[in-house]
């Protein structure tokens, strides 16, 4: 688990700390990094100008080895080194040591890979900030987010993970939006697990969208990626295993990004995690989304063309993107024929990936083609998540709940056994031989 906080005090002033251990047991003291980044780290107008806002220091601190589902408690400390001219008359400094804290955030560590229990999973896309009396908003464009953070907040006690999958703030070179998303979503990310993807990072490192180079994201959300600067990384929460790709990379086959796939998808032992999800920011699926309509493509140009064979081989069983601010979900399919017609509950093999856009958490709505294909199953051009709830390893649910009431939308089930991920589908068994 990684804790993250921030303060107005840097590593000449305080060392920062946290006091954890699991709650009514003994506490032990884990030392927190100490970063910061000055207005010559960001690209250009307006995060170097108008929009600059020095950002205190980030303090960062991982607490490992933990107990599977145990209950930890966690308070944040700022060691304080003082140094006081005190007695100054006899030419003598004083250094005096001050400790302050905040106390008692609280949260349950993670199920062990494979472990057979309820697991509920949050995802969504394309959230920012708002504020409740409308008195900072830009454009108008983020008034979904007020609903998007209240309703998963309303119903935290059932939710144990969040991936919040690109588009995080909308802080357009602003850097004290920073501040007000991560405030904003507090009583989420300090009580579950707050993961992102990556978005359109890269382009502001060219200068575009404010020109913050990334840094406030890279800064204060850790992702357990082998290399920062690449965002592609997978996570485990007991029955699921997630491979989250950075859609602002290559991901075509012979890259780097499409070995990490593979080999994110080919590690799972299906009959421990049989759930198998695939996230990303942009839609390498489908979407009927008008920006990718009006191409001809309903996705990112070599989106599923390159992937798919992937997905396929390795069964995945959903996909969700951003990037489209709205909902859709498709029939499982495969090299655009749909698979299965069912539409709420499967049974056995589902022979294709289905792909889900969640990307309406908050960020002004994206309107659909008019265009109707057999893919799309259902659409909603409104504010809203999804949610997974594995019940053990046979038996999943999904849900898309609107934010603005928390009620279900739309929903499917999926029930199977190991056999079923093991029978062959088409482009997924392995060749044989007739050695006996
Ligand atoms: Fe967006």
């Amino acid at each position: 688990m990684t804790v993250t906080w921030t303060s107005g005090y840097g590593i000449n002033e305080a060392g920062a700390f946290v006091e954890w251990g699991p709650k009514g047991g003994d506490q032990v003291h884990s030392p927190a990094g100490t970063l910061t980044f000055d207005r010559n780290s960001m690209c250009d107008a307006p995060a170097r100008t108008v929009g600059w806002q020095d950002p205190g220091f980030i303090h960062m601190s991982f607490l490992n080895e933990l107990w599977p589902n145990a209950v930890y408690v966690v308070s944040l400390f700022l060691h304080m080194i003082l140094i006081l001219d005190i007695l100054t008359s006899w030419g003598i400094n004083c250094s005096m040591v001050h400790m302050f804290g905040v106390n008692n955030y609280q949260f349950s560590a993670s199920p062990y890979p494979g472990q057979n229990s309820l697991q509920r999973v949050v995802i969504f896309g394309d959230m920012g900030k708002d504020e409740v009396d409308g008195s900072n908003e830009y454009n108008n464009f983020q008034r979904g987010s007020l609903n998007a953070t209240r309703e998963p907040i309303r119903d935290l006690k059932n939710i144990d993970i969040v991936f919040h999958i690109g588009d995080i703030c909308y802080a357009n070179g602003y850097i004290s939006q920073w501040d007000q998303f991560t405030a904003q979503v507090e009583p989420i990310a300090s009580t579950v697990p707050y993961m992102i993807a990556r978005d359109w990072i890269i382009l502001w490192e060219y200068g575009l969208w404010g020109a913050e180079c990334g840094v406030l994201a890279k800064t204060m959300f850790y992702v357990p990626a082998e290399n920062r600067a690449k965002f592609w990384y997978s996570t485990d929460y007991g029955m699921f295993h997630f491979c989250i790709a950075d859609t602002e990379h290559d991901w075509r086959e012979g890259t780097e990004q499409y070995k990490f796939i593979e080999h994110c998808l080919a590690l799972v032992d299906r009959q421990k995690q049989p759930w198998l999800i695939f996230l990303a920011h942009r839609v390498l699926g489908y979407s009927s989304g008008i920006s990718y309509a009006v191409e001809g493509s309903f996705e990112e140009p070599m989106g599923r063309e390159s992937l798919q064979k992937l997905w396929q081989k390795y069964k995945v069983d959903i996909a969700v993107y951003g990037h489209v601010h709205n909902y859709e979900r498709t029939c499982p399919i495969y090299q655009n024929i749909c698979t299965n017609e069912e539409k709420h509950y499967y049974k056995g093999t589902l022979n294709g990936t289905i792909h889900v856009v969640a990307g309406g958490a908050g960020a002004s709505l994206s309107p659909f083609t008019t265009l109707q294909t057999k893919w799309s199953f259902f659409r909603d051009y409104d504010y809203g998540f999804i949610k997974l709830t594995a019940f053990d390893h046979s038996n999943l649910l999904f849900e898309y709940k609107k934010s603005r009431d928390g009620k279900v939308y739309d929903s499917f089930r999926i029930s199977r056994d190991y056999r079923d991920i093991l029978a062959c589908i088409v482009d997924s068994c392995p060749s044989i031989t007739l050695a006996s």
